[in-house]
């Protein structure tokens, strides 16, 4: 306990103290005793984790309470779940109510042992507990330590909010055991440095130093981090009694807590408090940014600090919404006057002085949304006529930009110039360094290492000014060399040197480090170490080592790790010879980096003689045939700079040069000039909008070569038409009036960086030129020389044309660039245009440049600008623009691209892998046409081949390929399965075009097989090579071009194949499988299921799916045969699940091999994957992004240990899991007794969430929730011999329960869009209860047989009833159709007969029936035999089979009469006018028949109901509304009427017959009836009111 450290808090509300230190709960009694806190009783509450942890710890604890054994006090330990669910009202409850129970009094003092929640719970149990108990806080997390311990900030959380119910309330001791830390895993401890970094950055410049360089050795470090542990709560502490009560400064605390509290209440934010913290201060400096407030370099820095300890600093589109954000944030407590409000962070360790500043909606929006986009007052104006040729206008710049930037300087000229003037002589003021590692790492080293003298002073720009003071070597002196060395930091003979990542810096220092070895005394330095972090490890320094060898004498270079890379250790090779530079030649290979050649340059000088540097491969540039070094430029900065420090290097020849020895001397003054690339915005901002600007760079001239080769690009600006103008230190571009750029094409090899600027500026021009000549095939500007953009952050020159076409440009990509054709400029403010950014910082860049001229431009993922340019978007508002957040997200793109409902699908794959026999069984299955693209091929290929060459074939293959993706050419509309030769992504072009596809599958049988097979055969051209490479090369391209993988296994049999892929096509082509009331899948637990020997068709039967448990199989790697099999046997969809230890299964890989396998089985064509709800988001997202829409997710959590939250938490974890990429939420926990499976079932039921929820408790006392379980239960099997979760059961046994329950185990379906007035469901659930019968009856919207047939292949499905518009579709899907229902036309019941098979028929005509004969049977009326049937549509159909099946004379009606005539003639009868008694027969009618919809008026002669003895019965099927035309005509002539209402209940009658094979009594109908119609009043009520 000495090594304790202790912190006094003295609050109005309280005094007590913190004490700190390792293994402190041993102490405990004799310092609660010195604190005189005495207890007639302790009561320690912590969770199931901690007392599963650290056991011995508790017993400690209990023996130091207890105290001596003459007079020991009772101590009591209460253990409740763990987590943040148990933080609730319900829980303070039952903690009271254990503690009444064991009477505890006043005098009682509770322990709070645990993490945030224990603490924060048990403090507001103490508050209220007899109005107030003692405490004790004993925290086990670091966020509990150094937070929420101290303070007295007391609460509970409820449904409405976290923390909503709570008191002030400080503990009487607080004990921070830092033992505790020891099992808490990394996330967590992140989550409380997260509050300490916080703390640093308001307030402790010192702490946030040492979070932000140790955060890889933290954990290891016991002193370090108990002396963090103790500044944070020191800090807290005097806070909090500056402040008890928030108000103050207290406020101080909750810095980053504004945005990271609004984060935090997300409903399916999954951050941990620190995490939400860590994204709100990255977030509220950003807002300090953008005010002027703070430097980017601080943002930077706290952001790199945060990350270090792997937390969230970025908020992640499809997880949050800005809307929801502003709307918390609304409510924070530091808002005033509804004016958003933060701590205002102004340096590392400073905040402003009034402590909090406003911060704007807008710019909070801005800063919070996930795309931004450039606002114009113009956009709502009509667009002026400026430029009027041909009838078209180019609208003016939406906005003008002015003003000037300093911008940060060229990392490569500040690190030179900081090399050169560490070695130079005199002193030296450098201006302008960029804020960045390389340099951050330079000045160390520098300063640190070699105790260069440096001071700083505020400059303008990102980093203050350096004023160093030279070494002053020259090449002779040595000597004053030496007496110089004995300054550098030397440690037992050796100078270490740490690099952490910065490449340049070790590069440019190794040989400066050999020269300072060699000046100095060897008795002093024996060797120098150059080290870096593990990155740097890797970074090859090979060649400038060889070459250092070369150079110096008497120094030998040793690689301490890996061959070739840093750490290297540079000594003397023996002790008494003194190294030296004696110069000379120097040949050096550039091929790895000129960094090289430049570090090796810039030492030159020293050498005794003149030194010749020789490059090796040299490279020929592309446009002048000039031979080169690679990054020539580069080399030529370094010259240009080593002269401006006064040595002049001769070029002799191609990589050929000369340096004299001498020494450096230091201008007094040195302006690093802006980073030339990124200074191509604001300037081209000027040229795009006619604005004007200034940047800080200087004028690249003819005479004198700029030192970026990216300055050149103000030459290209002026070319295009703008003015120009420089001074010493800056340039300024004006750009032309309106923005008219003039077309221009350029070499741009030299500033290769820049060129998607001029493709913006450029897309401009290319509308300015059509506006004056039209349109033209000639592309009018051209970027070429700039290849090596294809392969950076993306394909650059790809992003660029996609985009640009995306915004109406007419662009083409060749291989070294652009080329833009004149296009239309856009006009007003057109769609939206999304632009995809691939995260690529200068595509962002560049579309804020372009959205100046085109409205409607947003910009997703635009904090990628920070990698080079942080405060870009702050810079555009600088200089006049307004930038708005938006919602747009690069999904959106995505989405929008993707095609209508029915694709091609395209089969690829090797030679000889059965693409077509299985392509054409698919097909015949599917119902469509089928292509082998060999055969549609229009020539013999071989031929073709032998003639044209295989380049030609390419062309011509992609061209029929295209042709038939092309839904034009659909055969019928159809989509057809197109089988592709298996060189077909051989090209390119072809490869990009399948890429458009959704739906391309590869069938991927082993390599071995491939191989095999097409190496018999020679039907075909031959490959002109071995077989293997051209499967080997194109492996990965069938990959890239394919949405799935078929992998048929090598021995499986030709049938079982075409079974398994017809299986799998018609998954890939179908909706989503729905997710059924009552449906189950069945937990397949076999090791393997190709070996296992089980029949899965006979065990899929009685079950909607199978699940696939990918963690129980002896290989995983199996994992598509495993499919493959499934496939084979059964056509029920599959689910696939990798469940991990931490869940309750068996998988060890870590959550990337998790994802990778989920991502595997959606390849595969899986129709559900489980994603465990832990997994980072990342990873959910990259499983999300990975799958088809049409692939379920199921999101889901498991929790081992045992008993169920209360009602009230479950439902806010489904609330939680209710997210938009989930399509059914599961939730198991353990069950501790059978009332948590009620409590389980309860909250299902109350929690307001609509996607289908699977909710259990596993173990025997949990067997219940599997009965009370509404959707996908998972259910084993009597033939497996494992079950896969504890208290699983078979489908028998849940359906014997549910029976015995009164719980329906067979469901129906009204079938039909809309059916949401339909009033089935009201007529058979009224019927069913009386019949007591297990049936429960539903809607199913939808108009898609395909979908109709899924559900009705359920085991769950006992029948339905089938309305428009389905009524003629289903039959295909049916097992066979009555003969009623084929004469009449439409299948209005689907049931199942005793052997089960689905049986469609139509009972309308039954129901009519029966109206009939009433009519009939009426005394007095047996002699009319005559209907007259009005309408002629699909219900008259019906009609007229009921009167011609009774015999009855058929009579017709309708308004088209030609459609009467054709129903007369089928059914034979005659049709007839109704206004007029011309053609009633004799005798008059029996019945009338209403079939026309009721809403229709109807004019009717009255003579129709007065023609016959008795008036006839009116029979109408219409029922909406009750009383139609002819129902009130009937009336009106004293007509008896059977209601549309009735007829519908009549049929269902029927109906319920077929679904049930038993009778239906009169009581039941009763029932029945009364059911329908006090649901028809309501449903007419709000139809007809
Ligand atoms: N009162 C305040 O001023 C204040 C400040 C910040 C946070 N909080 C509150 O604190 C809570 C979060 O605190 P937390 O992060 O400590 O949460 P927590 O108490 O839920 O602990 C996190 C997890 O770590 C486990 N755990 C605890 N000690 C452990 C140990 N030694 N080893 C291994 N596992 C251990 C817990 O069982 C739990 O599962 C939130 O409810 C938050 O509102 C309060
Ligand atoms: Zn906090």
């Amino acid at each position: 306990m000495e090594s304790a450290s202790r912190v006094d808090l003295k609050a109005a509300s309280g005094e007590y103290s913190i004490l700190i230190g390792r293994d402190l709960l041993p102490h405990i009694a004799q310092h609660l005793k010195q604190e005189k806190i005495g207890a007639s009783m302790y009561v320690i509450v912590t969770d199931v984790t901690i007392e599963r942890l650290h056991p011995q710890r508790i017993d400690t604890l209990k023996q130091q309470l207890t105290g001596d054994s003459a007079s020991p006090t009772r101590v009591l330990v209460y253990v409740i779940p763990n987590g943040e669910k148990s933080k609730t009202r319900e829980m303070k409850g039952r903690i009271e109510d254990f503690m009444l129970r064991e009477k505890c009094d006043k005098g009682t003092v509770l322990v709070a042992l645990g993490g945030g929640v224990i603490g924060d719970m048990i403090g507001f149990v103490a508050a209220t507990y007899y109005r107030g108990i003692n405490f004790i806080q004993i925290p086990t997390t670091l966020l509990s330590m150094v937070d929420s311990s101290v303070g007295g900030k007391t609460a509970v959380n409820t449904p409405f909010g976290k923390n909503l119910i709570g008191a002030f309330k400080q503990p009487v001791a607080v004990y921070v055991d830092m033992a505790f830390l020891d099992t808490i895993d990394d996330r967590n401890m992140a989550n409380g440095m997260a509050e300490v970094i916080k703390s640093g950055l308001t307030s402790m410049p010192d702490v946030f130093e040492l979070c932000a360089d140790n955060a890889a050795t933290y954990r290891k470090d016991a002193k370090l981090l108990q002396e963090l542990i103790y500044r944070a709560i020191a800090f807290k502490a005097d806070v909090v009694m500056q402040d008890e009560r928030d108000g103050g400064i207290r406020n101080i605390l909750n810095f980053g807590h504004s945005v990271g509290h609004a984060v935090e209440l997300l409903p399916n934010n999954t951050w941990l408090h620190g995490e939400c913290v860590s994204v709100g201060c990255v977030h509220e400096l950003m807002a300090a940014r953008a005010m002027g407030r703070c430097s980017a370099e601080l943002v930077q820095r706290a952001e790199k600090c945060f990350q270090a300890y792997k937390l969230p600093t970025r908020l992640q589109p499809p997880y949050f919404d800005v809307g929801h954000m502003m709307s918390n944030m609304a409510m924070d407590k530091k808002n005033k006057g509804g004016r958003k409000r933060i701590v205002m962070v102004t340096d590392v360790g400073k905040t402003a002085d009034g402590l909090m500043e406003y911060v704007s909606d807008d710019l909070f929006i801005r800063l919070l949304s996930p795309s931004v986009e450039i606002t114009s007052p113009l956009d709502t104006q009509a667009p002026t006529q400026t430029d009027a040729v041909n009838g078209v206008v180019v609208p003016p710049p939406r906005v003008i930009a002015n003003g000037s930037v300093i911008l940060p300087g060229s990392k490569s000229v500040a690190n030179r110039a900081l090399l050169l003037a560490a070695l130079g002589r005199g002193p030296c003021e450098l201006s302008n360094l960029p804020a960045c590692e390389d340099i951050r790492v330079m000045l160390t080293a520098l300063a640190n290492r070699l105790s260069v003298p440096l001071t700083y002073r505020k400059g303008s720009g990102e980093v203050p000014d350096v004023m160093l003071e030279g070494m002053g070597v020259t090449s002779g002196g040595i000597e004053q060399a030496k007496a110089l060395s004995k300054k550098f930091v030397i440690e037992d003979g050796v100078l270490h040197v740490w690099v952490e990542n910065a490449g340049t810096v070790a590069r440019f220092l190794t040989p400066a480090l050999t020269l300072i070895l060699l000046w100095s005394d060897p008795k002093v330095l024996t060797k120098v170490v150059l080290d870096g972090n593990n990155r740097m490890r890797v970074r090859p320094l090979k060649d400038l080592v060889e070459c250092i060898k070369l150079a110096f004498t008497g120094v030998n270079v040793k690689y301490l790790g890996k061959e070739g890379c840093p750490p290297i250790e540079i000594t003397h090779t023996s002790a008494d010879v003194s190294a030296s530079f004696p110069g000379a030649d120097i040949p050096i290979d550039n091929k790895v980096s000129s960094q090289f050649v430049s570090a090796m340059l810039m030492v030159a000088p020293f050498a005794k003689e003149s030194v010749e540097v020789q490059l090796k491969h040299l490279q020929e540039d592309a446009s002048s045939g000039v031979q080169e070094a690679v990054s020539q430029p580069y080399i030529d900065m370094t010259i240009q700079m080593m002269k401006h420090w006064g040595v002049e290097v001769q070029q002799l020849g191609p990589g050929r040069y000369k340096v004299p020895t001498g020494g450096y001397v230091n201008p007094p003054t040195y302006a690093v000039e802006a980073d030339a690339s990124a200074a191509s915005y604001p300037l081209a901002l000027a040229a795009i909008t006619g604005g004007r600007v200034t940047v800080n760079m200087k004028m690249p001239s003819v005479d004198k070569p700029p030192l970026q080769g990216d300055a050149n690009f103000v030459h290209l600006l002026a070319e295009m038409g703008c003015k120009v103008e420089s001074d010493q230190t800056s340039v300024t571009v004006t750009g032309p009036s309106n923005g008219h750029l003039l077309p221009v094409s350029s070499d741009m090899g030299k500033m290769t960086d820049t060129f998607m600027t001029a493709g913006v500026l450029m897309a401009r021009a290319a509308q300015c030129v059509y506006a004056t000549s039209g349109e033209s095939s000639e592309p009018c500007c051209v970027i070429t020389n700039v290849e090596n953009q294809r392969v950076k952050e993306c394909n650059r020159i790809e992003a660029m044309v996609d985009n640009l076409s995306r915004c109406g440009c007419k662009i083409r990509d060749r291989q070294d660039g652009l080329e833009l054709f004149p296009s239309p400029p856009p006009v007003g403010c057109p769609a939206p245009t999304v632009i995809n950014c691939h995260e690529d910082h200068r595509l962002a860049m560049c579309f804020g440049v372009y959205s100046c001229v085109q409205a409607n431009v947003k910009i997703p993922e635009w904090r990628c600008v920070e990698k080079t340019f942080s405060d870009y978007w702050d810079v555009l508002e600088r200089l006049g623009l307004t930038i708005r957040g938006s919602n747009a997200k690069v999904e959106d793109i995505l989405q929008s691209s993707s095609v209508p409902s029915e694709s091609p699908l395209v089969l690829v794959g090797m030679r000889n892998v059965g693409k077509t026999t299985l392509g054409r069984a698919a097909a015949t299955r599917l119902g469509r046409p089928f292509v082998d693209l060999d055969e549609a091929f229009p020539f013999d290929i071989k031929a073709f081949v032998e003639k044209h060459g295989w380049d030609a074939f390419r062309q011509e293959e992609l061209a029929v390929l295209s042709r038939h993706l092309d839904p034009a050419s659909f055969p019928d509309g159809k989509a057809p399965v197109i089988a592709c030769g298996g060189g077909i992504v051989e090209s390119p072009k072809a490869i990009e075009r399948l890429q458009k596809e959704q739906q391309v599958v590869w069938i991927h049988v082993s390599d071995e097989e491939v191989i095999r097979r097409c190496e018999n055969e020679a039907v075909k051209p031959a490959y002109g090579q071995p077989v293997r490479d051209v499967y080997m090369r194109r492996k990965p391209l069938f990959k890239e071009v394919s949405t799935y993988e078929f992998c048929p296994p090598v021995k499986a049999d030709d049938k079982a194949v075409e079974q398994a892929f017809c299986t799998f096509t018609r998954h890939v082509v179908s909706p989503p499988s729905p997710v059924l009331e009552g449906s189950t899948f069945l937990s397949l637990t076999s090791p393997d299921l190709t070996t296992a020997g089980i029949n899965l068709a006979d065990m899929a039967k009685d079950v909607d799916a199978l699940e696939l448990r990918v963690d129980l199989l002896a290989d995983p790697s199996t994992l598509p045969h495993q499919i493959f099999h499934i496939r084979s046997q059964t056509s029920r969809p599959i689910v696939l699940t990798v469940r991990s230890r931490g869940e309750g299964g068996r998988f060890d890989g870590d959550d990337t091999a998790m994802a990778a396998l989920l991502c595997e089985g959606v390849r595969c064509g899986v129709e559900f994957v489980d994603v465990e709800k832990r997994l980072p988001s990342s990873l959910i997202d990259t499983v999300v992004r990975s799958k088809p829409r049409r692939t379920r997710l199921i999101l889901s959590q498991h929790f081992i240990s045992p008993g169920v939250p209360p009602a009230s938490d479950v439902q806010n974890l489904i609330r939680q899991f209710d997210r938009d990429y989930v399509d059914v939420i599961k939730v198991v926990f353990t069950a501790s007794c059978t009332d948590d499976c009620l409590t389980l079932a309860h909250a299902v039921r109350s929690s307001g969430v609509r996607k289908p929820v699977i909710a259990l408790a596993m173990g025997e006392a949990g067997r219940l929730s599997r009965v009370l379980n509404t959707h996908m239960t998972p259910v084993t099997h009597k033939a497996l011999s494992t079950k896969a979760a504890p208290g699983q059961m078979t489908v028998q046994e849940i359906d014997a329960m549910r029976q015995s329950m009164g719980l329906p185990t067979r469901f129906y379906y009204v079938f039909g869009k809309p059916t949401s007035k339909s009033a089935s469901p009201a007529l058979y659930n009224a019927l069913f209860p009386v019949k007591g019968v297990p049936c429960y009856y539903d809607r199913h919207e939808t108009d898609d047989p395909k979908t109709v047939e899924a559900v009705i292949s359920s085991p769950r499905f006992g029948g339905g009833s089938v309305t428009i518009p389905l009524k003629e579709k289903v039959a295909p899907l049916l097992h066979s159709v009555s003969e009623d229902a084929k004469i009449i036309g439409a299948v209005n019941t689907i049931y199942k007969d005793a052997k089960g098979r689905l049986v469609g028929t139509n009972t309308d005509y039954l129901a009519l029936t029966r109206g009939l004969k009433h009519a009939t049977s009426r005394s007095g009326n047996q002699a009319a035999k005559s209907v007259l049937v009005l309408g002629a549509g699909g219900a008259a159909r019906a009609a007229c089979y009921a009167v011609k099946k009774l015999g009855m004379d058929l009579f017709l009606w309708n308004r088209t009469k030609t459609k009467a005539d054709s129903l007369a003639s089928e059914f034979g009868g005659q049709t007839i006018v109704i206004d007029g008694p011309q053609n009633t027969p004799q005798g008059g009618f029996a019945a009338l028949i209403g079939t026309v919809p009721g809403s229709s008026p109807l004019d009717v002669s009255s003579s129709l109901f007065t023609s016959s003895a008795l008036p006839p019965v009116v029979i109408e099927m219409a029922y909406l509304p009750k009383e139609t035309p002819l129902v009130k005509a009937g009336a009106a002539h004293g007509c008896e009427c059977v209601y549309g209402i009735d007829i519908l209940i009549w049929q269902g009658v029927e109906q319920a017959r077929l679904y049930l094979g038993q009778d239906i009594t009169a009581q039941e109908e009763k029932a029945a009836t009364q059911a329908v119609y006090a649901y028809y009043e309501q449903v007419a009520a709000s139809t007809y009111t």
